[in-house]
């Protein structure tokens, strides 16, 4: 049962969720870490702090997210997305601890036109998607894995993984706050078109997380978690730049085709939600976040 007494464990704090996963579990009874107090590919380091701890629930928002990077780092990327990743939730499920881990869109190829559901079948096209699905899979072998003899704990623990999409929040860089510093300019800039998914506001994750966790109501499992509404980074930008006050034609469509990149990315990596209630559109949270990042 997780309730406001539940001890919580975060790992990844200063990451753009890890920071809104702190704003919401002020009132909660947590400790979290950064890479420097805790690098979770230091197996042994990892098992010694989570024992010290002794979480009810360790919620994992680390990740190697340098998508065009991981095509040439594939090895670090999958010792953080996936082996590492896979110790935990060994560490969790021997210890009845609730792990809580997030994935991507990028574990599809974004090639069936009306998105994919929580149980579809998924084929990445880049190397940092087979990272984070290979993260995906250990944590079903490790915490669905018998428990033999006398070994299991007085609770099972669960574990939720929440695929998310297109992430913008305040802290740490991503292409929206990349969008604003290249509005304030006079030459125009260009954004992808033809790239379709649903944006996500990283505290409006954090706090769904929360509700998903505290509820009790939901069982182990993968779970999709963005805000409504799909979009492709030219609309998005637009009215972003729009809502902020800048002229919008500073900005060019262009398709991904104009736009090389050593990773090849899904085209409609829509995630569709058939587990949990909708959140809001994310027109109406990009205007909490404008708000948030005060811009003039
Ligand atoms: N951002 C998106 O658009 C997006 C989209 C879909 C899914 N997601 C998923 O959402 C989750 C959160 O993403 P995010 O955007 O908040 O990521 P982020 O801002 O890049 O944060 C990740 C954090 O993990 C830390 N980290 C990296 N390697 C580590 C290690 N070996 N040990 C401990 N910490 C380590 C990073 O530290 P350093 O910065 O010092 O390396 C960083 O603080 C991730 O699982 C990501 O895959 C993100």
């Amino acid at each position: 049962m997780i309730d406001r007494s539940t001890r919580y464990m975060l790992l990844g704090k200063d990451g753009m969720l890890g920071h809104e996963l702190q704003t919401v579990l002020q009132d909660r009874d947590y400790v979290a870490f950064d890479k420097d107090e805790l690098d979770i590919t230091d197996s042994e380091a990892l098992k010694t702090k989570i024992l010290d701890v002794r979480p009810d629930v360790l919620i994992n928002a680390t990740a190697y997210r340098d998508v065009n990077k991981a095509e040439s780092e594939e090895e670090l990327a999958n010792l953080v997305n996936g082996y590492a990743v896979g110790k935990m939730a060994k560490i969790c499920r021997d210890f009845g601890i609730t792990l809580v881990h997030f994935s991507t869109d990028y574990v599809f190829d974004g090639l069936k036109k009306d998105g994919y559901k929580e149980e579809d079948q998924p084929h990445p096209l880049n190397a940092y998607g087979r990272s984070k699905l290979l993260g995906e899979q250990m944590i079903v072998d490790a915490m669905e894995a018998e428990y033999e003899g006398e070994e299991q704990p007085g609770e099972e623990g669960k574990y939720f993984i929440i695929r998310t999409s297109y992430l913008f929040g305040k802290h740490g860089e991503n292409l929206l706050s990349k969008m604003l510093a290249n509005a304030s300019k006079t030459e125009k800039f260009k954004a992808v078109n033809d790239q379709w998914a649903k944006p996500t506001y990283a505290l409006d994750l954090a706090q769904q997380t929360k509700w998903l966790l505290e509820s009790n109501e939901y069982e182990s499992g993968i779970y999709h978690i963005t805000n409504s509404g799909v979009t492709n980074w030219y609309e998005l930008a637009r009215t972003l730049i729009n809502d902020a006050g800048f002229i919008s034609d500073v900005m060019e469509p262009c398709s991904m085709a104009d736009w090389p990149s050593p990773a090849k990315r899904p085209q409609y990596s829509v995630l569709l939600n058939t587990k949990l209630p909708e959140m809001r559109h994310w027109k109406e949270a990009l205007r909490d976040y404008l708000d948030e990042i005060k811009m003039p």
